[in-house]
């Protein structure tokens, strides 16, 4: 396809990674406004009692049963064999292939897949390297969505800047230089708009390439990618990650006073687009299927490393919540449906196409779930409906967690793939879990199963089961 078929595409992706990085804050549950509830305190609570012993049963099941340390296996099994699905690979499509034929043998009522149309990027070959004051290499990684350097060598000078703020107040040394972007980490959040601008903030100021800082708290030399997108009216010029000590001696050899020159050769480009899947299952309702509890984790990977933690881990405990009910013997009321979401790291595409697709059901989705922030200690999940008896339907049912130490409850969100199903109203919850290390692995090529755990896994296969089974278990969907 011609140039850049995805320009209106982009922007609103644009919109979406900073308002998914930026706004989500949550606050911590205070359950005594349940206690004014009449409905609640006389029907709804006693319904959440009379599932306790299931809830418990899936607790034992996963943790200490026959079930435990299957959502490891599983995962490892198919990480090991497939390593990275990056969006538009054929690899991906036969990871996909893998997941219809796991989910029917384990006797999901419904599995099916729908199309999703994903743009192709390909990363190629790249090498970066600074040539002055001396020779080094430089671990590199393109950013997703970058333009390469059009089969020849990219050699300038480089100016370092901590802050958009300091590349504006030095625009005039910018023309025909890299821009290198070492900011201050403080929180993925904060930082990760350098990532997602740096290299359209740059070129509006005549950059020839952007080399920024990869967002991470911690560092072994390893460039964390990440996807970016250029603005609409500057030039497009490459953008990579750069690691956290690369962009350290940068910032010191520039704040000495030395002059710093780097070569680097991308072959990144766009290639049209390709059909993906996002990968659906069923438990059907015993008596109102029609209405859907949602679990959800991303399929898709970048290209480097093999996903295990973003997002296998979210991915496979979403299905097995699902193969869990099944092996039970248990019958929730509504639909229990798993979506295994598709082009998630190029944009969150599967999930988009998916929204407007199903714009008709989504007033009997009762909530949309998804794990996409690790698969850690679970310690419990957010909420993200404003509707006060939900969030005390929430808070009951989560009190069934305490066993596992999973029962805090969050109200807001952190989402991503669900961003588009509660903007149309469907309230959207996600697995909380000890992911202080989560950004250490993050888009590298560290993330593998050396990052998961048997046990931690078990643990979300087990919040997840019991959530999803206990909202659909009760009598009514989530009040909003
Ligand atoms: C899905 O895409 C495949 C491959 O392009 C195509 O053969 C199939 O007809 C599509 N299915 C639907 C329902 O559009
Ligand atoms: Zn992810």
């Amino acid at each position: 396809m011609a140039n850049w078929p995805y320009g209106p595409f982009i922007i609103l992706v644009t919109i979406q990674v900073f308002y998914v990085d930026l706004v989500p804050k949550t606050t911590t549950f205070d359950p005594i406004i349940c206690e004014s509830l009449p409905k609640f305190n006389t029907e709804i609570r006693q319904q959440i009692a009379n599932i306790s012993a299931d809830i418990q049963k899936i607790i034992d099941y996963v943790v200490n049963g026959p079930d435990s340390g299957l959502t490891y296996k599983e995962l490892a099994l198919f990480v090991d064999q497939f390593g990275s699905r990056f969006t538009g690979t054929a690899n991906l499509e036969s990871a996909i292939d893998y997941m219809v034929d796991r989910l029917k043998r384990d006797k999901h009522d419904k599995v099916y897949t729908e199309n999703v149309t994903v743009p192709v990027w390909i990363r190629g070959k790249e090498w970066a390297q600074m040539v002055s004051p001396r020779n080094k290499p430089l671990n590199i990684l393109s950013l997703g969505y970058s333009v390469g350097t059009n089969g020849s060598v990219l050699t300038g000078d480089v100016i370092v800047v901590k802050t958009f703020d300091e590349l504006k107040s030095r625009s005039e040394e910018v023309r025909g230089k890299f821009v290198v972007y070492n900011y201050d980490f403080k929180s993925y959040g904060e930082s990760v708009k350098y990532r997602g601008q740096g290299a359209s903030q740059a070129a509006q100021y005549g950059a020839i390439g952007a080399l920024i800082r990869s967002v991470t708290p911690f560092s072994i030399n390893s460039p964390h990618t990440g996807m970016q997108s250029y603005a609409n009216n500057v030039r497009k010029i490459p953008a990579v990650s750069i690691t956290v000590e690369d962009a350290e001696l940068f910032g010191r050899l520039a704040a000495s006073g030395i002059n710093i020159t780097v070569s680097i050769s991308m072959e990144a480009r766009m290639d049209g687009e390709a059909v993906s899947r996002n990968t659906v299952s069923e438990i059907t309702g015993s008596s109102k299927l029609d209405e859907v509890v949602l679990v959800s984790g991303h399929l898709d990977s970048w290209d480097v490393g093999q996903g295990a933690m973003d997002d296998g881990g979210g991915a496979f405990i979403s299905w097995r919540a699902l193969s869990v009910i099944k092996k039970l013997g248990l019958k929730p009321k509504r639909t229990v449906r798993s979506v295994l979401w598709t082009g998630e790291e190029m944009g969150l595409i599967g999930a988009q196409q998916y929204a407007q697709q199903h714009i008709n059901e989504l007033s009997k989705m009762s909530i949309a779930m998804e794990s996409d922030i690790g698969t850690f200690t679970p310690t419990g999940i957010t909420y993200s409906g404003q509707n006060t008896t939900a969030q005390c339907i929430v808070n009951e049912l989560l009190k069934l967690l305490k066993p596992i130490n999973a029962s805090q409850l969050r109200i807001g969100s952190e989402g991503s793939d669900i961003d588009y199903l509660m903007d149309k109203g469907v309230p959207g919850s996600s697995l909380d879990n000890r992911n202080d290390r989560y950004f250490y692995f993050h888009h590298s090529a560290g993330d593998t199963m050396t990052v998961e755990n048997r046990r931690d896994l078990d643990l979300c296969t087990a919040v997840w089961a019991a959530t999803a089974y206990g909202l659909a278990a009760i009598d009514d969907q989530l009040p909003r």
